[in-house]
């Protein structure tokens, strides 16, 4: 993040007394993104980040809402600062507490009675208003700003100050797809596509201040559509258009739904040099039983098909996934069709998460929900099944040359780190300038990364 005074804001901050902003984000790389933007935002009105909330003027907490977990943590961390604020009257006053994100847009006002010194709350669809809505607050008691936004408004102020060489772009948000157990749509709203020349104009942007990568970020980004300049643009066409930028190497999306992976989406892999072959293709469940149930529209036989054209087509393309385990009615034969599914498929990781009800999600009014302690015995085998296949695919590599896209230092010194275009987590031994792409000799790999020695610079 910049300090504001590498510009003409220089001349009326001072260091000392600048204002002070610390954000806490839960949830999902479009929350991350969401941050980002607004700290890009109060950056450019003369805020500086800082890591400890004591000493910030505003308090950020963006949250998700996806599972009860992460639901209970953004209470408890907004009952952490608005706590702090009660107990220290004198030096908390005119501290400003702002909740924002998913959790926002689910309690909206009734947070106000329940959390006494809460400044804001802000839906994901107003992050780009943060900056109004704190000059608001410091008048008004308390503001609230939870209409959902449904034009091009809601993408304004994308990321300014990227100093790496890595960077997320919004394409679209919201999601239509109302899947029995998720309250993703009823939070973040219906799709809307962001226009493509708004795309364009900020990954331009983003390439002249050094950034190599973008990951195009959506709900649903196989449903984006812009009909904005007369034909319809699709995910392929905008690819086509990213593709030839020059001084971006390497382009991602996510997330992708099975249903709606089209013959074309998939040539995007080989049409388009600068598409990386990784696709993040989440299946949910191995049962064809609980995929109807979860209304994800459909089998696994269709969703296999997909996984053969794919590799037909882009051989050796990296894909991973998410599983709920435990959905409602689930059983240990379900359960067996989907450790099945993972062996047969060898994705190179998948997450994996607890079934968990949502209020408002269909699912959470089933009658027939499965035992916390069968759902956690049934979470740990999917992982161990999935270890090992991701150990055998990591181990295969030993040997091998990847091309990284170096990004920067590893924890470890002496050790730099970077990702293959499969997306793999590399930590090597060399002296690479961030935003190169090195050649690596893979000799050794863990759980998540592989590791190895920089062998000569691609160019
Ligand atoms: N739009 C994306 C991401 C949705 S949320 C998609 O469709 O893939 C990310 C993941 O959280 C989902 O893929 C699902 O595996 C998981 N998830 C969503 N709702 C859940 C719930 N109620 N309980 C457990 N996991 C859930
Ligand atoms: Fe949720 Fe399904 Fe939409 Fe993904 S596609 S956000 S899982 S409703
Ligand atoms: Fe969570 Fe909202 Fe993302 S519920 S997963 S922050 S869309």
């Amino acid at each position: 993040m910049a300090f504001p005074f590498d510009n003409s804001a220089y001349h009326y901050y001072n260091f000392q007394n600048m204002k002070k902003v610390y954000v806490e984000t839960y949830g999902c790389q479009m929350n991350e993104h969401d941050s980002e933007r607004m700290l890009s935002i109060l950056s450019e009105k003369g805020y500086t980040p800082t890591q400890h909330p004591k000493e910030a003027d505003v308090v950020i907490v963006n949250t998700c809402s996806v599972r009860a977990k992460a639901e209970q943590k953004a209470y408890s961390s907004l009952g952490r600062y608005t706590g702090l604020k009660k107990k220290n009257p004198g030096t908390w006053q005119d501290r400003l507490v702002v909740f924002s994100g998913c959790v926002a847009q689910q309690e909206g006002e009734r947070l106000l009675g329940r959390f006494q010194g809460l400044n804001v709350v802000v839906g994901p669809s107003q992050v780009h208003r943060i900056d109004e809505l704190l000059a608001r607050a410091r008048t008004e008691e308390a503001v609230v700003a939870v209409a959902p936004e449904q034009g091009q408004d809601r993408f304004r102020n994308p990321v300014k100050d990227v100093h790496g060489i890595k960077a997320s772009v919004t394409i679209m948000e919201g999601c239509d797809n109302f899947c029995t157990y998720c309250t993703v749509p009823y939070l973040r709203g219906r799709e809307v596509s962001r226009s493509a020349r708004s795309i364009m104009d900020e990954v331009q942007a983003l390439v002249a201040s050094g950034v190599r990568e973008v990951v195009l970020l959506g709900q649903n980004v196989n449903s984006y559509a812009d009909a904005s300049a007369g034909r319809t643009m699709t995910l392929y066409d905008l690819l086509a258009a990213l593709n030839s930028v020059s001084g971006l190497e390497r382009i991602r999306f996510i997330t992708s739904h099975p249903r709606d992976i089209t013959d074309r989406l998939m040539h995007a892999f080989t049409d388009f040099g600068k598409v990386c072959p990784h696709l993040h293709l989440p299946v949910q469940s191995g049962s064809d039983r609980i995929l109807k149930l979860m209304a994800r529209g459909y089998t696994t036989a269709r969703y296999l098909d997909t996984v053969d054209k794919l590799r037909a087509l882009v051989p050796g393309i990296a894909l991973t996934s998410d599983f709920i385990a435990g959905f409602p009615s689930e059983t240990d034969e379900d359960h067996r069709d989907t450790i099945q599914f993972i062996r047969h498929v060898r994705y190179d990781n998948i997450f994996s998460f607890k079934y968990s009800d949502r209020p408002l999600a269909r699912s959470s009014a089933s009658a027939d929900k499965v035992p916390p302690d069968v759902i956690a015995a049934r979470l740990g085998e999917l992982q161990q099944v999935q270890l090992a296949i991701t150990r055998e695919i990591y181990g295969s590599l030993t040997g091998t040359h990847q091309q990284v896209l170096v990004e920067g230092d590893s924890k470890k010194p002496g050790r730099q780190q970077g990702r293959t275009r499969e997306g793999r987590i590399v930590n090597f031994s060399g002296t690479v300038p961030s935003g190169t792409l090195a050649n690596v000799l893979i000799e050794d790999f863990s759980d998540n990364a592989l590791y190895g020695t920089h062998t000569r610079e691609e160019n």
